[in-house]
């Protein structure tokens, strides 16, 4: 029998105001699975992850994390228990140095080593501000922070976004190396192909607010008019 889940999210409904974006969401990750879900600019990426988070309060669905229903507890609540998000556009503090950036992924953390053991030049940098780190550097730091607390699922919105190939292929490396030391979960939002194919086992395509096809990472790879129907303009 396959592993029960570690997330799970079923017929999840949400939106701003009175407005729908997401129309009944459904998705689910095994532990240490990396999960790609791709989808153009508007789909619904971010409102699913914010929904996720308890950022938003979802009007319909369930939500479950280890087995726990989640559904529209608070960002804090998610957070202990072990979900982490690391926002589009990574919310570096420009004026805060690197380590007070990491400090607040975790107020309860006695030091910033888990960051610096996954990101070695945040220790160097500790006393940089956070807005003297190039983009690339700015996401480490998104991430490190949001290992402060341990997690065991990270949802990660477009972390590419703005850095450089390079980068982008060097972060990809080390999230690879960090789900699977840790055992981690990881839903991967992106429009960057490479680095999706580059760590996800599998890869969800949400289009109009619903996943609309969901594969193993060899099938896509295998038949590019799967990436040209969710991505192409
Ligand atoms: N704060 C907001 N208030 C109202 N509508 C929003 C807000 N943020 C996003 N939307 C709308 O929700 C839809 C989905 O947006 P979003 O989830 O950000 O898409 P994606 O992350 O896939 O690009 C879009 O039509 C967008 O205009
Ligand atoms: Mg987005």
């Amino acid at each position: 029998m396959p592993d029960a889940p570690l997330f799970t999210v079923e017929g999840l409904v949400s939106g701003y105001g009175g407005g729908r974006v997401l129309h009944g969401v459904d998705l689910a990750l095994a532990p240490g699975e990396i999960l790609g879900l791709l989808g153009r600019n508007g789909a619904g990426k971010t409102t699913l992850l914010k929904t996720i988070m308890g950022l938003l309060t979802p009007r319909e669905g369930r939500v479950t994390f280890d087995g726990a229903d989640i559904t529209g507890q608070a960002p804090f609540a998610v957070a202990r228990r072990g979900i982490a998000y690391v926002p589009q556009g990574r919310e570096i503090f420009a004026d805060f140095t690197v380590e007070q950036n990491l400090r607040l992924g975790n107020l309860a953390a006695a030091d910033c080593e888990v960051a610096y053991a996954t990101f070695p030049f945040l220790r160097e940098r500790a006393g940089a501000k956070g807005g003297s780190l190039s983009g690339g550097e700015q996401q480490q730091l998104a991430i490190g922070r949001a290992l402060m607390g341990a997690p065991r699922l990270l949802l990660l919105d477009e972390p590419s976004e703005g850095i450089q190939p390079s980068i982008v292929m060097e972060i990809a490396d080390i999230l690879r190396r960090v789900a699977r030391d840790r055992g981690l979960g990881v839903v991967l939002v992106e429009q960057n192909v490479d680095m999706v194919t580059a760590i996800c086992g599998r890869c969800a395509f949400i289009e109009n607010g619903a996943i609309a096809e969901d594969h193993p990472m060899e099938t896509v790879v295998a038949d590019p008019a799967i990436l040209d129907r969710y991505l192409a303009f």
